[in-house]
């Protein structure tokens, strides 16, 4: 099976390419190098430096005949799309629109669409929040995110195209890019290594800094090894279910590292939502408690102190 992986120079998803490649798939990998990296590119894989906007796209799925599509490019930043909604939707939405236009022409079996737990739900009435949830986004990225689900229900009604959606928390892993607005892990981890001070960003109400839900980007990629032959037409978060501040993950990572340093408090940035924290019951479920050790303090903590100790 040939699997043509969008974004796979990425942070998640060149962690995916290479879980893919480990379990026997062909992959193809369509990146334009914008936030990814040659070094992240699995040398088994075939790679095309382009742009997901662009015709050429229909060249490439002409050429490689895949048969399922991973789709992870995006744009990540959720600042950067209240700043300039108009690029996010023309990278997040129309991007998209243009993947699935080459999947309707070039008979695709399935899509994997991913979306965003951590941003569509928007500010719940329901925590840990489950996909049942009808979204409420409250930023250019999440709502996005959300039209791109849409589009895949209306391709699968009008042309029978199968898909799952798979809506990740925040994802942690090595690869992260510790510059930028997203990824405070790798952040965090790099400011306390190179004695840089770390804004901890916080509501009014809420000072020891936003609630989020971690997860290691390794129990990501086995949803998506899963998701190959399961879920499908379905929408499944990917998340632990644990509630974590800002404040409590920065101690976590200074008490593992052993660095005495505070952080700084600053006010929340555009697009921030207080709380998001994912219900994982249907993963747990449809993937017959593949991953049910998510939810572990334990595990994540591990995770966390091999991550600092290869970064
Ligand atoms: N990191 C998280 O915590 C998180 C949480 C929820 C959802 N996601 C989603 O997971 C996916 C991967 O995110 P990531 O954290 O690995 O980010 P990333 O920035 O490392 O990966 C995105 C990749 O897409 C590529 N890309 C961006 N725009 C492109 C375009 N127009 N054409 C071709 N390639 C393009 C980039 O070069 C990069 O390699 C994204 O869809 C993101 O929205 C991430």
């Amino acid at each position: 099976m040939k699997i043509l992986v969008t974004g796979g120079a990425g942070f998640i998803g060149s962690h995916v390419v290479d879980g893919y490649i480990a379990a026997g798939y062909k992959v193809i990998i369509v990146d334009n190098l914008s936030t990814g990296k040659r070094e992240n590119i699995h040398p088994a894989a075939k790679f095309y430096q382009i742009e997901i906007r662009s015709a050429q796209l229909e060249e490439i799925f002409q050429l490689e005949n895949p048969d399922i599509v991973n789709h992870h490019a995006a744009q990540i930043s959720v600042p950067f799309s209240v700043k300039n909604p108009q690029e996010d939707g023309d990278i997040n939405a129309l991007g998209f629109l243009n993947v699935l236009n080459c999947c309707r022409e070039n008979k695709i079996k399935k899509v994997i669409l991913i979306s965003s737990g951590g941003a569509i739900y928007g500010e719940a009435d329901e925590y840990p929040t489950s996909e049942n949830y009808a979204p409420r986004p409250l930023s250019p990225y999440a709502i996005h995110k959300l039209i791109s689900e849409y589009y895949l229900a209306f391709y699968n009604h009008q042309y029978g195209l199968d898909y799952t959606v798979l809506r990740y928390s925040n994802v942690y892993g090595t690869r992260q890019i510790p510059h930028g607005e997203a990824g405070v892990v790798s952040i965090f981890i790099t400011n306390l290594r190179e004695g840089i001070k770390s804004n901890l960003y916080a509501f009014p109400d809420e000072p020891d800094g936003m609630v989020r839900d971690y997860v290691f980007v390794k129990e990501v990629v086995k949803a998506n090894i899963l998701a190959l032959n399961k879920g499908s037409l379905d929408y499944i978060n990917i998340g632990t279910g644990l509630e974590t501040t800002t404040g409590q993950l920065y101690s976590m990572i200074s008490d593992l590292m052993n660095v005495n340093e505070k952080p700084v408090r600053a006010e929340a940035r555009p697009g921030d939502i207080k709380r998001s924290c994912l219900n994982i019951e249907k993963a747990e479920k449809i993937w017959i408690g593949n991953l049910k050790y998510l939810c572990n303090k334990r595990s994540r903590k591990r995770s966390i102190f091999l991550l600092i100790a290869v970064n």
